[in-house]
């Protein structure tokens, strides 16, 4: 496109990517081989990486993807599994100028099988310490997230380890997000572990609502949970009161164009509600949410929205400096990337 060269050079933030979403189907079947952990089943798309790329090309809704995606969870053991992924996905994005990096993962669902929160945290942490080597312009930031799915009691549960373990309290994690399955996941589900982090004192809270699901679920998950931010938001766009409420918040919705085609919440890149947010003023970024599974990167959305909506400068530099704003790192860093 056009503006392919200025969308390659603006300065830009990664706000929703999920860790495990990087696991390519390669990396999927060495760490499984290497980890002793047995793949096999009735699933001919389990049978190598080949396959396993054909089946990713054709998601039938968001469940569909997630059933793949705890698969590949559950080759991921050591540490030095969780340092690969993350240092391997800041290496992409670096060569794709991207300055402030956040990244998600699913706590619950690695230490149901056995992998301790500290295992997870050094691979996280010992990525970030050799990026800040590597790659001293960006700055990186870790988003534990609850996986709605499971027992009430095992959200509590995760809650109260990361307020433990002091995760929060020294900077290793910068705020609190939900992820997995939406429809029926309404957001008064989740008051109590929402209303239990507000009061420890957190305040950056997200959770993915609007992906699948109605804006009513995001303007609950805004009313009920106190949210600062939206992962997707997408279907937020379905009600004009609610566009002027995040407006005027301020709040970021973290939108995946390319993984809301590939999941299938929208037909195409063309449906998605981007010149709505942008005359209501509602401030968004553009992410990769599961770049292995979605087949994409950073610049490939971008590029992907620009095709779509041929946007001005202008409106590049409104959705940019929005990003920054809402990036979660301190002001002056903020006022560094500006
Ligand atoms: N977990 C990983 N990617 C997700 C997505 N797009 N929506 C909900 N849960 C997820
Ligand atoms: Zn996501």
């Amino acid at each position: 496109s056009v503006l392919h060269a200025f969308l390659h050079e603006l300065p830009k933030c990664e706000h929703h990517v999920h860790i495990e979403g990087t696991l390519s189907p390669e990396v999927l079947f060495s760490l499984a081989e290497q980890n002793g952990i047995q793949l096999t089943s009735d699933d001919p798309a389990l049978a190598s990486p080949d396959t396993l790329r054909r089946r990713y090309e054709n998601f039938a809704s968001l469940d569909d993807f997630l059933h793949y995606f705890f698969i590949g969870c559950s080759v991921l053991l050591t540490s030095s599994d969780f340092e690969l992924l993350t240092y391997s996905h800041l290496e992409k994005l670096h060569a794709q100028e991207v300055r402030h990096v956040e990244f998600s993962f699913d706590p619950q669902v690695h230490v149901a099988r056995g992998v301790s929160y500290e295992t997870i945290v050094s691979g996280l942490t010992t990525a970030r310490t050799r990026a800040a080597h590597d790659f001293p312009d960006m700055s990186i930031a870790f988003i534990p997230c609850l996986v709605r799915h499971l027992p009430k009691n095992s959200a509590l549960e995760l809650v109260s380890d990361l307020l433990d373990l002091g995760y929060f309290a020294d900077g290793t994690l910068a705020g609190f997000g939900m992820t997995s399955t939406e429809i029926g996941m309404h957001p008064s589900g989740f008051s109590t572990v929402y209303k239990a982090l507000r009061e420890a004192g957190i305040e950056r809270l997200t959770a993915h609502y609007g992906e699948e699901g109605p804006a009513e679920y995001v303007e609950a998950a805004i009313s009920d949970l106190g949210l600062t931010r939206i992962d997707h938001g997408r279907r937020a766009s379905e009600d004009a009161a609610l566009l002027g409420r995040l407006a005027g918040a301020g709040t970021m919705l973290t939108m995946c164009p390319i993984s809301n085609v590939v999941l299938k919440g929208v037909g195409s890149i063309r449906d998605l509600p981007v010149r709505d947010f942008l005359t209501a003023g509602v401030r968004f970024s553009i992410n990769t949410d599961d770049p292995a599974y979605c087949g994409a990167g950073l610049l490939d959305n971008y590029c992907a929205i620009q095709e779509a909506f041929d946007l001005s400068i202008e409106e590049w530099e409104f959705i940019a400096s929005g990003a920054i704003e809402g990036s979660w790192c301190s002001q002056d860093r903020k006022q560094y990337l500006k």
